[in-house]
């Protein structure tokens, strides 16, 4: 991916946000119990699958925290065992300082869950449906809340049209306004925008960003690193039922990121100079890009003494351009290492 980081408006916009100061270390003990606390999590299956091993995760309150794992990770059993719907094995598991067993009934107020399979397929409007599942958490009716959600998600308009008569993606955005319903404190959303087109893709991401901004704290699972890599605060990678990392979603790119410098020669060559063989460079099969990686995080990337040596060698290039390794090639590496 290109460096497009620092000229990004939403990133530069971030640290201002609540979220990115509750994402460190700095938690203000007077703003009560996080929003998720994981502790000691097991979860085999009755087949005997154990799909998740000793997860221990703490998640604050307003930020965005995504979760990514290849398919069988235990990224939907995890949300499961959170918002009440699958059995811990062992373990606990607390929401805004409430015990999923104990508290189970305040735990499950507080959570709102869109799923990962889509099953609306019904003649019921759009109205009748979110209206229902606000009523199925016990909660009064409150249709100026219901109307809030429907306008900020785009469906005001459809609000009297039955479910099965929209497209899938505002079938997606009507179970997000079912998720919102009960107006919950965190809200799990497992594969938001599996199979929804680019542009519907961006509209959900400032779905999430506003429901941020309202004080909303947002799990998310998601295949597309990108979605990642473009929202999260932080970021927890899942692999065989265990979180081998959680860090800063910033962190992380800077901590595993990988920088590369890319030369077009003006003469080709033919193998990189033995001389050259301590930068560890790479050639193109054509002979005409040299490419030198360096991590982002040393002090010394050793550009200068490459360019130097290049010099002279007579070595030559016409144009030049860095990249930096995406949050993809980060995850690939993690998940390659932790099999
Ligand atoms: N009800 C169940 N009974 C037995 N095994 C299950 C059950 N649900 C899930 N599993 C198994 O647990 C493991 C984790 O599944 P899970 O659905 O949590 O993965 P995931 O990370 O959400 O995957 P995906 O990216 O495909 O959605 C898988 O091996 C799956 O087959
Ligand atoms: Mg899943």
């Amino acid at each position: 991916m290109e460096n497009r980081a620092s000229t990004d408006p939403q990133h530069r916009a971030r640290p201002e946000t609540p979220a990115a100061v509750s994402a460190g270390a700095r938690r203000n003990p007077a703003a009560g119990p996080p929003a998720v606390t994981v502790e000691g999590l097991d979860k085999v299956y009755d087949s005997g699958h154990r799909a998740l091993q000793d997860v221990r995760l703490e998640i604050e309150r307003g930020e965005i925290f995504a979760l990514l794992g290849p398919n069988g990770a235990g990224k939907t059993t995890l949300i499961g065992v959170i918002c009440g719907l699958v059995n811990p094995t062992d373990g606990q598991v607390a929401v805004h300082g409430h015990d999923i067993v104990r508290d189970w009934r305040r735990a499950r107020g507080m959570v709102g869950l869109v799923p990962q399979e889509l099953a609306t397929d019904t003649f019921e409007t759009v109205w009748a449906t979110v209206s229902l599942s606000r009523g199925l958490f016990g909660k009064p009716p409150n249709p100026a809340h219901i109307e809030k959600v429907l306008r900020d998600l785009a469906l005001w308009d459809k609000r009297d049209n039955a479910i099965m008569t929209l497209s899938g993606g505002m079938k997606r955005r009507v179970l997000i306004a079912k998720a919102l319903a009960h107006e919950p404190r965190v809200l799990f959303l497992d594969e938001p925008t599996a199979g929804v087109d680019v542009e519907l893709r961006r509209e959900m991401w400032e779905v999430v960003r506003s429901l941020r901004e309202g004080g909303v704290t947002v799990i998310l699972t998601t295949h597309y690193i990108e979605e990642a890599e473009e929202m999260a605060d932080r970021v927890g990678v899942i692999h065989g039922g265990r979180l081998v990392r959680v860090q800063a979603k910033d962190e992380l790119m800077q901590e595993l990121g990988r920088k590369q410098l890319k030369l077009q020669l003006q003469e080709p060559l033919e193998a990189v100079p033995a001389e050259l063989a301590r930068h560890g460079l790479e050639l193109s099969a054509d002979g005409c890009e040299l490419v030198y990686t360096f991590a982002t995080q040393g002090e010394r990337t050793g550009v200068t003494g490459l360019l130097h040596d290049l010099a002279a060698h007579g070595i030559r290039f016409h144009d030049l351009h860095t990249s930096q390794s995406s949050l993809e090639d980060i995850f690939v590496d993690l998940v390659k290492d932790s099999r």
